[in-house]
């Protein structure tokens, strides 16, 4: 992933004339409302900084990127959220797609790296990239052993009939991480070929999750042997400790570029744009290597500690966001996913 290394005020008449041509404003409404899709405890993190340093309040709750995605949607006549922050790409750039965010162009944009930016292009500046993550496998070396199955370093190895029901993943239409394994599936080996692999997997998956995280708890607990999930997720309880390791997979990975977008006639947009600059400058942007959550930093100025060093020399596909972000493409292979995989017998 060397990619991302280089990786006047008016007179108040004037302004309620002004209202009166333009249609009544979104009025500004109690405290910024804020969907977070990263980890739940770096979402706090930047809550509890950004109040502090700002005097604003946000009201925050945490949702899986798919989730996210449709319940802007649902409101998009009448939006209850302000700002979406965190959670995979390609959720954000469906909703940018279709016309359910706001473009704006902040002015840190340009401190970025190129695959933030490049987010922020594709989407007519309707999203941005946040930061970026490569996908992996986490396991519990212990559990594996007690199946019998081989070393885990491909994706080939999931299918090992004697991890059957010890796998974990998210479901992909909650989950961005999980929409990411399906893309990245589609892509590394063509999609009817991807599609035979992840029905295949299904043989030996317990349980979808909701989050795309919690496979990496289920591992550490031993409640599952293997799981699917951003290798930044894995990292932070190999940091802790926990019996688990994470490998990217021999075949070659994909990733994330996490972003953030402003919801469309939000009730505080002023302060949620506020909020969206400062979530890009480099003291926000190095929040989450404070709080051990290693994804990529977005923000150029912010320097990567050596644990990261790993998930960045990753073997990795050319991830093909405009392609996987589009509206009819993933609600195509979601809809394939829920007919031909999740439905499969077991
Ligand atoms: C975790 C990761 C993030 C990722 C997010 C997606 O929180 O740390 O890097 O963007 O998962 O969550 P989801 O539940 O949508 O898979």
């Amino acid at each position: 992933m060397r990619w991302i290394r280089n990786g006047v005020r008016l007179g108040l008449a004037a302004a309620c004339l002004g209202m009166l041509a333009a249609g009544a404003p979104a009025v500004a409404q109690g405290p910024i409302s804020f969907i977070c899709s990263a980890q739940e405890d770096y979402c706090q993190a930047l809550v509890n900084a950004y109040e502090k340093s700002s005097g604003a309040k946000v009201a925050m709750v945490r949702k899986s990127t798919g989730e996210a995605f449709a319940q802007i949607k649902a409101e998009a006549a009448s939006p209850k959220t302000d700002l979406w922050w965190g959670g995979t790409g390609d959720p954000h750039l469906q909703a940018a797609l279709e016309g359910i965010t706001e473009p704006y162009k902040s002015p840190e944009l340009p401190k970025l790296h190129d695959w933030a930016q490049k987010q922020a292009e594709r989407s007519q500046f309707r999203t941005v990239g946040v930061y970026a993550g490569a996908l992996g496998i986490v396991y519990n070396p212990d559990q594996l052993k007690k199946t019998g199955a081989k070393e885990i370093k491909c994706w080939a190895d999931l299918l090992d009939p004697k991890l059957k029901d010890e796998v974990q993943v998210a479901d992909p239409n909650s989950s961005g991480t999980a929409y990411t394994m399906l893309a990245t599936l589609v892509q590394i080996m063509g999609e009817d070929k991807g599609f035979d692999y992840m029905k295949a997997l299904h043989k030996n998956i317990s349980q979808y999750t909701k989050s795309g995280g919690a496979p990496v708890k289920a591992a550490a607990l031993g409640e599952a042997t293997a799981g699917i999930v951003f290798m930044s997720d894995a990292l932070i309880m190999i940091l802790q400790k926990a019996p688990v390791k994470s490998v990217a997979p021999c075949e070659g990975t994909g990733f994330e570029v996490g972003s953030m977008s402003l919801v469309k006639g939000a009730r505080n947009m002023e302060a949620a744009k506020k909020f969206y600059d400062w979530l890009l400058a480099p003291q926000a942007q190095a929040i989450g290597i404070q709080v051990k959550s290693y994804q990529v930093p977005a923000n150029k100025a912010v320097s990567l500690p050596a644990e990261i060093a790993p998930l960045v020399d990753a073997k990795m596909i050319d991830y093909d966001f405009a392609k996987y972000g589009a509206p009819a493409e993933r609600t195509r292979l979601l809809a394939r996913w829920d007919r031909e995989v999740k439905s499969a017998p077991k």
